[in-house]
């Protein structure tokens, strides 16, 4: 059997540098968790023999060495859809991520509402479906993927009454008054173009919950344990969290590359305890409110002057968008603020990057950090939770996590916290510094001993064991 998997951005991301091009590992637990499952055993174990994945490379149509780009890429399994820059504009940083984004993220005073962006939307599902149209064989399954894609799954129904066509929403579904804010006619689409599914998955039962009152309200169509009948076919919703390659991260320290990097990064701590921020730069996870949480710890607590550091990692991303090149400037001034404010000669409270971290240190910060602070304000998982407490072989290291992330409810044992309230993001940090061992180690197990059980592997398998079996049942239906 093939597995289709389709998403908007390919596992690789084709970048130019210097006049030659390049493949780069795309950023995000999306293709980081995919990536895992289809190189491993339990992919195969799944009677899934080939793998082929379709998606955008990350550049545009008028490029010259198009043809070369594209030849690379079918040689990694990876089949482009390109589009023009104009078409990016609208759909991708347009309709995806001024109006998906923000709204599924509950940033209604955010979110833009142009139609123009939502017709092509339209169109680019529509050059998906067109794409995929021409490269499916007999047998292939299809797993669809995120917010960019919604409407594919009824496009390709429409072409194809009986493909097994399975969707999971990597971002939240909001609950039916927010959804609600979007013109009639956009929501009506995008529940009608996820009931094309056979199977649709959600990291939460919130989401999921959130999506059949949609389907209700919005196109009528009931629901009983989970089982919509619609136009004549069978569609499962149903809950999947996405998981992590646990034991990827829990052997990580032996890792050379991950040794050479612990030993840079211990030289520039000094023994000083260390707080660790991870996330791509989006408003939606909270680094603002997060600085000024830190900064309320440091004004409460002096004696911890001088002998803790926040390590402030920012991946760039959808740096076109002008909200993000706001939040950049924001998180600069208060870094700046900060260390301005409280820094000595001999030291700085917060070490700032803005880049992308190869895997290695970004393994090596897991490794290290005493205590990792994840406070989005809005996150549909967050895996970076689940990666750092995989990371800890000895069990020391302490977890502050939003309540507001999938995640949390997974990592009950971690210290949970409202991401808007500073005040508690502060007492967060002190309660995590100065946590005794013991305490340290039973919270730390608990959660891992589930991250081990729930792993990607089984995330993956379940949702495609999930999705043939949908598939089948809703045949004897007919
Ligand atoms: C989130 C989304 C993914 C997306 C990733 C990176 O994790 O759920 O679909 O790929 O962010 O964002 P980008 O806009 O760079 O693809």
């Amino acid at each position: 059997m093939r597995l289709v998997i389709i998403s908007n951005r390919l596992p690789v991301t084709v970048v130019e540098e210097k006049g030659a091009i390049r493949f780069m590992d795309s950023v995000g637990g999306l293709s980081t968790g995919i990536r895992s499952f289809i190189a491993s055993d339990k992919a195969r174990a799944e009677m899934i023999q080939d793998c082929l994945w379709v998606g955008w490379p990350g550049v545009d149509l008028k490029r010259r060495n198009i043809q070369d780009i594209t030849s690379q890429l079918k040689d990694m399994n990876c089949w482009p859809v390109f589009f023009s820059n104009r078409v990016i504009d609208k759909f991708y940083h347009g309709f995806c991520n001024r109006t998906i984004w923000p709204l599924f993220h509950y940033f209604p005073s955010l979110t833009s509402y142009n139609k123009d962006h939502w017709n092509t939307y339209i169109h680019a599902n529509r050059v998906f479906a067109e794409e995929i149209s021409r490269i499916l064989m007999p047998g292939d399954l299809v797993w669809i993927h995120d917010y960019h894609l919604m409407l594919l799954p009824q496009m390709l129904r429409e072409r194809f009454h009986d493909l097994p066509i399975g969707f999971f929403l990597h971002i939240p579904f909001p609950s039916y008054e927010v959804f609600q804010i979007l013109p009639k006619d956009w929501q009506r689409a995008i529940v009608d173009g996820l009931l094309g599914s056979n199977l649709i998955g959600f990291h939460t039962y919130d989401y999921a919950r959130n999506f059949l009152r949609a389907a209700l309200r919005i196109v009528g169509a009931e629901s009983h344990l989970g089982n919509i009948l619609y136009k004549g076919h069978l569609v499962r919703v149903d809950v999947f969290p996405m998981g992590i390659d646990f034991d990827k991260f829990h052997s990580s320290r032996q890792n050379p590359a991950v040794q050479v990097e612990m030993e840079a990064f211990k030289a520039a701590f000094r023994d000083r305890k260390t707080v660790l921020s991870i996330d791509r730069l989006d408003y939606t996870k909270g680094i603002v409110k997060r600085l000024e949480g830190y900064e309320a710890f440091l004004k409460k607590n002096p004696s911890w002057h001088g002998r803790v550091i926040l390590v402030l990692v920012v991946v760039p991303s959808r740096v076109r968008v002008e909200h993000y090149q706001q939040m950049k400037r924001q998180i600069d001034e208060k870094v700046g603020d900060i260390n301005g404010k409280f820094g000595k000669v001999d030291w700085t409270p917060i070490l700032y990057t803005y880049r992308y971290l190869p895997e290695p240190q970004l393994q090596a910060l897991y490794n290290l950090c005493d205590t990792a602070l994840i406070t989005p304000l809005r996150d549909g998982m967050n895996l970076v939770a689940k990666e750092y407490i995989a990371s800890k072989v000895d069990c020391r290291g302490v977890l502050i996590l939003s309540e507001m992330a999938g995640a949390s409810k997974e990592a009950v044992e971690a210290i949970l916290i409202n991401p808007y309230n500073i005040e508690e993001i502060a007492d967060a940090i002190l309660k995590a510094l100065e946590m005794p061992e013991d305490e340290q180690i039973w919270r730390c197990r608990m959660i891992q001993s589930r991250l081990k059980r729930n792993d990607i592997f089984k995330w993956a398998s379940s949702f495609v064991r999930s999705l043939g079996a949908a598939a089948e049942e809703g045949k004897h239906l007919e």
